[in-house]
């Protein structure tokens, strides 16, 4: 087809490279190749019964027609007593619109708000379609690198640099994909003390990993602790992570009641309502006590734990304790300018990452796509036994390098 045919907007946009990381892993498969899958960014465990029962039992139902666009009244009450209870915000229902996933809810957003010339502050490393869905919206990312020595995390002063009249957003993603990066009350007061001074930038925050933690500080939301910012906050998340629920769709915002609205009319005028039976399992997952939890968070602390210890005796690569969500952001600074037996020389955290599936048979994410190098991106949403075998590979690729 001629590249012509296809609009500005969807040609400045690039295809993600998870998808394409899995599209890769099932090709290597099918050509009989043993590969370790550490690029995954889904829970391996499956939705819970309850939940699943719930979808069941809405097509037994007979609730399999059209809902309202902004989705059925029991899932938005639903989700308003969630972010109540677990958050300490207040929503009404009608602050509320059910999305096809929390990306669903982010795309729109910046569909809604952003124009040329609006710079939207994207923290780096970030997640991969951040970046391509302000560029899709028309509007310009603005990457603020957060450094490692900083856990990642972004700092008052960083983002007091990167406002300009032209910004629009900033988008806070807490723990953070795909360096795990959290914060304690008195980081988020620092970074509100800046946003109160613009108050031309308006704040998304991706809450999608917010239960999967591992630190003893107890989790606060930004806009909990500066409820002045609330007219100018929208709070996205979602039951893909939580609950395992990634193929099911449902995310949310909330959010004030004018973005609200234009995010109803644009889903009335695209997707409408979100599946019918997807939501009536999503109201059964938020309103039954998450008991499945916390052995989950437990099991994502050993994994994490091994990875750390066994990457961290690898010469060449360091990792840092991730303070949330099932990824680890290695450093493999010590492998650039290395040689394969080939005779090629790695320059760039993808050469590592190449030589890492083509010598190792393990399959990691290179830090390029999330905005800082040289860096790769694991996931321990996987066994511990396949983070092993994945890791004893990458020490013995790493061994073949000189
Ligand atoms: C930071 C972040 N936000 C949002 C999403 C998308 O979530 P959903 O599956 O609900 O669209 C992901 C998925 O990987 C993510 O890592």
């Amino acid at each position: 087809m001629s590249p012509s045919r296809i609009s500005t907007r969807i040609r400045r946009i690039k295809p993600s490279p998870s998808s394409a990381a899995a599209d890769r892993f099932a090709e290597l498969r099918r050509e009989g190749r043993d590969i370790i899958n550490l690029a995954i960014g889904e829970p391996d465990f499956d939705t819970p019964a309850h939940i699943r029962q719930a979808g069941c039992e809405a097509i037994e139902r007979g609730e399999t027609r059209y809902t309202p666009v902004a989705g059925t009244l029991a899932l938005r009450e639903a989700i308003a007593a969630k972010l109540q209870r677990e958050n300490g915000l207040a929503y009404s229902p009608r602050e509320i619109i059910v999305t096809c996933g929390a990306k669903h809810a982010l795309f729109n957003a910046l569909s809604v708000t952003v124009e040329e010339g609006h710079e939207v502050i994207v923290p780096a490393p970030f997640w991969v379609s951040y970046p391509d869905i302000v560029l899709a919206c028309d509007g310009t990312p603005v990457i603020v690198a957060c450094r490692e020595e900083d856990d990642f995390r972004l700092t008052p002063e960083a983002l007091e640099a990167a406002i300009t009249p032209a910004t629009r957003w900033l988008v806070f993603n807490s723990p953070t994909n795909p360096t795990g990066t959290t914060y304690t009350g008195a980081q988020l007061r620092a970074l509100a003390d800046v946003l109160l001074r613009h108050p031309q930038v308006m704040v998304l925050t991706d809450d999608i990993y917010e239960h999967i933690r591992f630190d003893d500080v107890p989790p606060r939301h930004l806009l909990a602790i500066e409820p002045a910012l609330r007219d100018r906050t929208l709070v996205v998340n979602g039951v893909s992570k939580t609950y395992a629920m990634t193929g099911w769709r449902i995310g949310y915002a909330a959010g004030p009641a004018d973005i609200i609205a234009a995010l109803d009319m644009l889903q009335s005028q695209s997707t409408s309502g979100v599946s019918s039976v997807s939501q009536a399992a999503a109201v059964v997952a938020l309103n039954a006590e998450p008991t499945f939890l916390p052995e989950w968070v437990a099991t994502y602390r050993k994994r994490r734990d091994t990875a750390l210890r066994m990457l961290n005796a690898i010469p060449g690569i360091r990792a840092r304790a991730p303070g949330g969500a099932f990824y680890l952001y290695p450093h493999c600074g010590g492998l650039i300018g290395k040689r394969t037996p080939e005779g090629k020389t790695l320059a760039t955290d993808n050469d590592v990452v190449i030589h890492l599936l083509e010598a190792g048979g393990v399959m990691v994410l290179a830090g390029t796509a999330y905005g800082m190098s040289p860096y790769f991106r694991m996931s321990t949403a996987t066994s511990v036994e396949q983070i092993e075998e994945g890791c004893r590979r990458i020490a013995r690729a790493v061994a073949r390098l000189s």
